[in-house]
């Protein structure tokens, strides 16, 4: 049967979203997906849910929205040659960069071969989160809490050593994406609460068994830095209440990290990995100085910084938490970087004059953040982008990335790789 442009458009749209299920930063893998950036307020999923049932919208019809809007010009020169690859240039400053990774990005030859070609680090966006390690079936039938890692992670912890990359872990312990069987009694949420020894004891259990899994996989040595604890400080510098804090009590984040620090590898880096970093880096701070053992040994090696920022973003306010946050001494990473059209919820349209002005932050950005490395200001040993196309983010109604919807590179790439002629401005 003969479509017509408007059923063509939807069936393209549909696919485009279930492609996008697949993303690393896919929001609809990601109950995280809309808690971000709002200093004062934040946005549930639960009532993002509910804004986007009030639009009246599919995801589908969304998508078929974005897929149809056209992609403002880009650079006209699209040689990812024509200057210093990503790779090169942060290890001329003794850092690696990576990017988030799903089996999407893998299993498609041209977005594989810009991976390998500009980087050298991987993050997996989902696929080593609570809700995908723990598998509930085995838990119960052994009756002890089970980690068992799923074929896509298989597939990338494979792909990672073929291709010699290294990675970030992430995550360990998190209020989100964590399985509310987790915290039940025979590990079904139809009964009660665990109570705090119950529930340090499959921390500890979780934690162990992911260092122990990887070893015995032969996969720990590709493993430079963990992301223990997620995201647990709040803007007003209260802890955030969650499942583990409520049980637990507020040590949850000592013990989290007291016992990463018995069955990790010396050569992994523990992290703690925060967003609105530029909000919280005295919090954050006060935080990391706790984190000592017995004999006063930090159990703690980095700090992660997000870095999902706008281009409305302050520069100066930003490199200022950078450093008070380097002020810990601890090593620093960045470790999910996109920069957004616009500012929170109001995503700017991507024009050409929109798109210059992304080049120009992530020049600005990246610049200050290498400069500050090499003056020795800050220990910044790797920074990761939360993805590769504006097709893939988690955020991409606001363009966020360093290619476009086609995989061409935008300002924002030659910004990023600090080629000035290219990234879309001149000073
Ligand atoms: C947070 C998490 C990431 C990811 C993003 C959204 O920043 O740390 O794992 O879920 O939200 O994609």
């Amino acid at each position: 049967m003969k479509q017509t442009g408007k059923q063509k458009k939807f069936l393209a749209g549909a696919l485009l979203t279930l492609l996008l299920l697949v993303g690393c930063g896919s929001a609809a893998n990601d109950s995280a997906a809309q808690k971000k950036t709002d200093v004062t307020q934040e946005t549930t999923a639960q009532e993002t849910a509910a804004q986007e049932t009030a639009t009246g919208q599919t995801a589908a019809q969304q998508t078929e929205q974005e897929t149809s809007a056209p992609e403002a010009a880009q650079t006209e020169e699209e040689d990812l040659t024509a200057g210093l690859s990503l790779k090169e240039l942060f290890a001329q400053h003794g850092m690696k960069v990576g990017t988030c990774l799903s089996t999407y990005e893998i299993n498609r030859n041209s977005i594989n071969q810009v991976i390998q070609e500009q980087f050298n680090s991987v993050t997996m966006g989902n696929d080593m989160k609570p809700d995908y390690i723990l598998d509930q079936k085995e838990s119960q039938k052994q009756g002890q809490l089970v980690v068992n890692f799923n074929q896509d992670a298989m597939m990338m912890l494979y792909w990672a050593k073929q291709n010699h990359f290294s990675l970030r872990g992430h995550t360990l312990v998190w209020y989100s994406q964590t399985p509310e069987w987790l915290f039940h009694e025979g590990f079904d949420e139809k009964n009660g609460y665990v109570g705090r020894e119950e529930l340090l004891a499959r921390m500890e259990s979780m934690i162990r068994q992911v260092f122990e899994k990887l070893e015995e996989m032969g996969y720990l040595d590709l493993f430079y830095a963990y992301d223990v604890v997620n995201e647990a400080w709040m803007e007003d510098g209260t802890m955030r209440q969650n499942h583990w804090s409520e049980i637990i009590g507020e040590d949850y984040l000592w013990y989290a990290f007291y016992y990463a620090d018995q069955y990790a590898p010396e050569t992994i880096d523990l992290y703690y990995n925060d967003y609105n970093e530029q909000f919280k880096a005295q919090t954050i701070s006060d935080f990391v100085r706790t984190l000592v053992d017995e004999d006063g040994r930090s159990l703690i090696d980095g700090i992660g910084l997000q870095a999902h920022l706008y281009t409305s973003d302050d520069l100066e306010t930003y490199f200022e938490a950078v450093e008070t946050l380097g002020k810990t001494g601890l090593k620093l990473q960045v470790t999910e970087l996109d920069v957004c059209l616009g500012q929170y919820q109001m995503p700017g349209a991507p024009t050409d004059e929109n798109l210059r002005k992304q080049g120009l932050f992530y020049y600005d950005l990246i610049r200050g953040l290498l400069e500050r490395v090499d003056a020795g200001v800050i220990k910044m040993d790797a920074l990761t982008f939360w993805g590769l196309s504006d097709a893939q983010s988690w955020r991409r109604e606001y363009s966020p990335m360093l290619f476009d919807f086609a995989m061409k590179p935008k300002y924002a790439y030659f910004g990023a790789a600090q080629n000035m002629e290219k990234a879309g401005f001149a000073r």
